[in-house]
């Protein structure tokens, strides 16, 4: 939720951190400061808000050190303000932190009796004071760090500089993030590879109780009990080339348009062309292991977990369960050896996602995930990963993310099914190949949504929303309420729309908009006549619907959208578009910042 960035060099450090602290900023961005390490004194600079404020901070041209750390901050503790923003220092230490020090009341209550004074409401000033406390017991360097980390309790990513080491940075990792980079007579530390991207292609990862001690030469890691260890260094992907904007004004709207490239793009990985086979190289486990499969996600990838669920069902002989991670974490888990657990996460670094994992994981289970960074936590330490391969998503509306979880998804229950022969292999064959019409399908769907600029401002008037749906199109459904909520603030409600009946037909008035998904399935009568129900209770329905010759049941309807037509399992990808400019446009018609809304953040990798 925080990011944080370290470097050691032989030439001055500050703009090299200011650079990665913007591409941090998706992280967090309610703050930002920087400490480097001159002369053996530490020169701190913070600011509220953004980095360019940081940046603009006068201070910064004074920062001559050739090792600094930096962070972007998401408020855990304390309102967002200069005070509480990081870096932490005192005369002796300055550190930045991502996570959650839990134990940071007693902490501080002991050290407040020392005689520490504090002067912000952060969990992590404990650290700096019990470091600075630790010090007057002249242990040796490393064991001090020991002693302290072994003091905290909760999650945390460290970079910590020290007035009396003149060139070198302590970095610890236990349950948020933290990697390595070497470059040429300087080292990096910092949040995720893509802040190192910048500045090389060489990484390696810390794993949950591991330190290290960075200098400008040399890099040395340590385990939980201070025994040296040897880690790889992974060369990163260089696929991933263009992170700007391009001609859009926003990451995301750019995002949304890139969608008939990313589907492709993920098709090809997985589409045996020649054969028409999907081509899963390494699966490790026979079909007969498994019986049940639990999907596990938060936000929109849980609603890409809800809408597998009903492929699982209609496709295979598979008992299926989701769960929201952070409920499934703490739940009374039956776990059976053949239960395959899938976990899906755009970033790979979602605290409650990861916790779910590493839960399973201790219980010996089977575990895949489904992620969009192959570098993250959750892809290291799943036993099969499965790639989505639509590139940096850096608007914190997920959206080419979403569509790119739901096909690897829906590829891999294909799969499974044909293999367990829960289908047949010309079904197999004739769902491949509507597969392969998909990218046309979204660009053709993408390309026709101009009306839906013009009718965005009754949602942005309105004092609420409801968007519903039945089957497949709920889960559509709860994920257009969310992007409206998230991107322009308004509430929204995602809500089945035969359950409208037993509560929530209260809150419909006159004029109040309500987006009903009726695709010509099964389900579209039944939807038609709940949406009938909204109608003559005054609500402004958008109906969206798949292209047909025959018309729809209803003279009331305020606007109608009707999607490219394809098969009931491929129908959440085309009617997720519209919901994905609605809420695009109705951000914009209110002027808030669309790719960092208010509050959120790209990763969330504290509980
Ligand atoms: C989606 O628009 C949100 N930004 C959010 O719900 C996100 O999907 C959720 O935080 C999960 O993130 P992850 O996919 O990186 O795990």
């Amino acid at each position: 939720m925080c990011g944080i960035i370290g470097i050691t060099s032989n030439k001055p450090v500050s703009s090299a951190i200011i650079n990665s602290l913007k591409k941090l900023e998706y992280r967090g961005y309610d703050s930002a400061g920087i400490a480097t390490l001159s002369d053996g004194f530490i020169n701190e600079v913070k600011s509220e808000g953004r980095v360019e404020n940081l940046e603009k901070n006068t201070n910064i041209k004074n920062m001559i050190g050739h090792v600094g750390i930096g962070h972007v901050r998401w408020a855990t503790h304390g309102i967002p303000n200069t005070i509480n923003a990081h870096p932490h220092s005192s005369e002796s230490v300055s550190v930045v932190h991502n996570g959650i020090i839990e134990n940071s009341t007693t902490l501080k209550k002991y050290l407040v009796s020392k005689g520490h004074k504090f002067k912000s409401q952060t969990d992590t000033e404990v650290i700096v004071h019990l470091i600075t406390e630790l010090q007057k017991e002249k242990n040796d360097f490393k064991n001090s760090i020991l002693k302290m980390l072994n003091q905290l309790e909760g999650s945390f990513a460290l970079a910590i500089i020290f007035n009396d080491q003149p060139d070198l940075i302590v970095g610890a990792r236990r349950g948020s993030p933290l990697a390595v980079g070497y470059g040429p007579n300087e080292n990096y530390l910092g949040s995720d590879s893509y802040s190192l991207k910048s500045m090389t292609n060489k990484i390696s990862y810390l794993n949950d109780g591991e330190f290290c001690i960075v200098k400008r030469n040399q890099i040395e890691f340590f385990d939980v009990n201070g025994i040296k260890l040897n880690k790889k260094i992974l060369k990163l992907s260089s696929n991933e080339q263009n992170y700007d904007k391009g001609d859009y004004k926003h990451f995301m709207a750019k995002e949304i348009d890139e969608q008939p490239i990313t589907i492709q793009n993920c098709i090809r990985e997985y589409i045996d062309n020649i054969n028409n086979d999907i081509n899963f190289y390494n699966f490790p486990w026979k079909m007969n292991d498994i019986s049940s499969v639990i999907l596990i996600g938060c936000g929109t990838a849980y609603h890409s977990c809800l809408v597998a669920k009903h492929w699982i069902e209609e496709l295979t002989s598979l008992d299926v369960s989701i769960d929201i991670a952070s409920e499934f974490r703490y739940r009374k888990n039956r776990f059976k050896k053949d239960n395959l657990y899938i976990f899906v996460s755009q970033s790979g670094e979602t605290a409650d996602t990861y916790a779910a994992l590493d839960l399973c994981n201790k219980n010996n289970m089977k575990t895949a995930s489904i992620v969009n960074v192959i570098e993250s936590s959750i892809a290291r330490d799943s036993n099969f990963v499965l790639p989505i391969h639509c590139g940096p998503e850096i608007g914190v509306a997920s959206t080419k993310a979403f569509l790119g979880q739901m096909l690897v998804l829906y590829i891999l229950i294909l799969k499974i099914s044909y293999l367990k022969k829960d289908i047949n292999k010309n079904l197999y064959i004739e769902k491949i190949k509507s597969l392969k019409e998909l990218p046309k399908l979204v660009e053709k769907t993408i390309l026709t949504e101009n009306k839906i600029q013009s009718i965005s401002g009754t949602f942005t008037e309105a004092k609420g929303s409801m968007f519903l749906g039945r089957g497949l199109s709920y889960s559509i459904a709860l994920e257009g309420a969310l992007k409206l909520k998230e991107l322009s603030y308004i509430h929204a409600e995602g809500y089945p729309a035969g359950e409208m009946k037993h509560g929530p037909l209260a809150l419909i008035e006159d004029g109040m908009p309500v987006v009903v998904l009726a695709p010509r399935d099964d389900y579209y009568k039944k939807t038609i006549s709940n949406m009938q129900e909204v109608i003559a209770r005054g609500a402004k329905v958008l109906l969206i619907t798949n292209k047909s010759k025959e018309e729809v049941v209803s003279e009331n309807i305020w606007e109608k959208i009707e999607v490219e037509n394809t098969s009931y399992d491929l129908m959440p990808f085309l009617l997720t578009i519209p919901l994905q400019k609605l809420a695009y446009y109705s951000a914009l018609k209110k002027g808030y910042d669309i790719d960092k809304p208010r509050n959120l953040a790209k990763s969330v990798t504290v509980e």
